[in-house]
This record gives C-alpha cells, structure tokens and sequence, in this order.
C-alpha cells in the first residue's frame, strides 16, 4: 500500500470541503481491497445535525458503488494548515460495518510524509 499517494488524494480531496459553519476543513481517501479509491470531504449544513463528515462521505461513495472490502483510510484535516484530526464516533462505527478491525488501517496525517497508523479496533475496542 502506497500511503503517501493515499494522504495526497486525502489532501487533495479536503479541496472541496464544504465546512462554512466550523471552517474545519476534511479530506479522506478510502482504499478498496481491489485498489479503487474514494474520496471524500465533510459536507456541512446550516442546520449544523445533516452534517457528514469527510470519513462517511468517502465510505457511503464507495458502498453505493458496490464496494464492500477496505483496507486502509487516509484522513487529513484542519482549518488553514493540517493539525491531527481523528475520526469521530459515527464514522468508527461506519467503519466498524465494513472493515476487519484488525488489519483496517486508519491513517491520520499532517503531511504525506507525517502520520500515525491505527487499526480501527485502537479506535474502536469492544465494538456492537
Ligand atoms: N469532521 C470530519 O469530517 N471528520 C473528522 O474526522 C472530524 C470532524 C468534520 C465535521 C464538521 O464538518 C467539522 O469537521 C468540524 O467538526
């Protein structure tokens, strides 16, 4: 797995981040076990509930095209420059859905070249 590439595509998708509420803006890129990948950015709402994070945009993207296997997500995100940001409870959930706790990699990024790899049951432990 390329993880640098994937950060790029995280970075490259948090472009078109829809975040005018929080000005906090996310990109994700989700890789598929066939090697496709999705992007993803959060969209937000005036009626701040609707809201979806970039993590959730990427994975419901690639279900709705019929993907069902993952094996890794690159996550970037913050306001101007890139801080860590880590998924929120929904979307370790969602994750949880479709990935094998063990060997899905979440990647939580500040440049492609600065990262932390967990696994989603690090993130997740004694999931439903
Ligand atoms: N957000 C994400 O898209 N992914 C995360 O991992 C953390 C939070 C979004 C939701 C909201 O649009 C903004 O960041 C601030 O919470």
């Amino acid at each position: 797995m390329n993880r640098e590439n994937l950060i790029k595509r995280a970075i490259s998708a948090r472009e078109n981040s829809y975040s005018p509420y929080s000005h906090f803006r996310v990109g994700a890129a989700l890789l598929c076990a066939d090697g496709e990948i999705y992007e993803g950015c959060n969209i937000e709402n005036r009626a701040y509930g609707p809201t979806n994070c970039a993590e959730r945009t990427a994975f419901f993207k690639a279900v709705s095209e019929g993907k069902r296997e993952f094996s890794a997500i690159a996550i970037v995100g913050g306001e101007d420059e890139l801080t860590w940001c880590y998924p929120c409870g929904v979307c370790r959930q969602v994750m949880a859905e479709f990935c094998a706790p063990d060997t899905f990699e979440v990647i939580c990024a500040r440049s492609p070249e600065e990262y932390k790899i967990f696994t989603l049951r690090d993130l997740l432990p004694n999931m439903f």
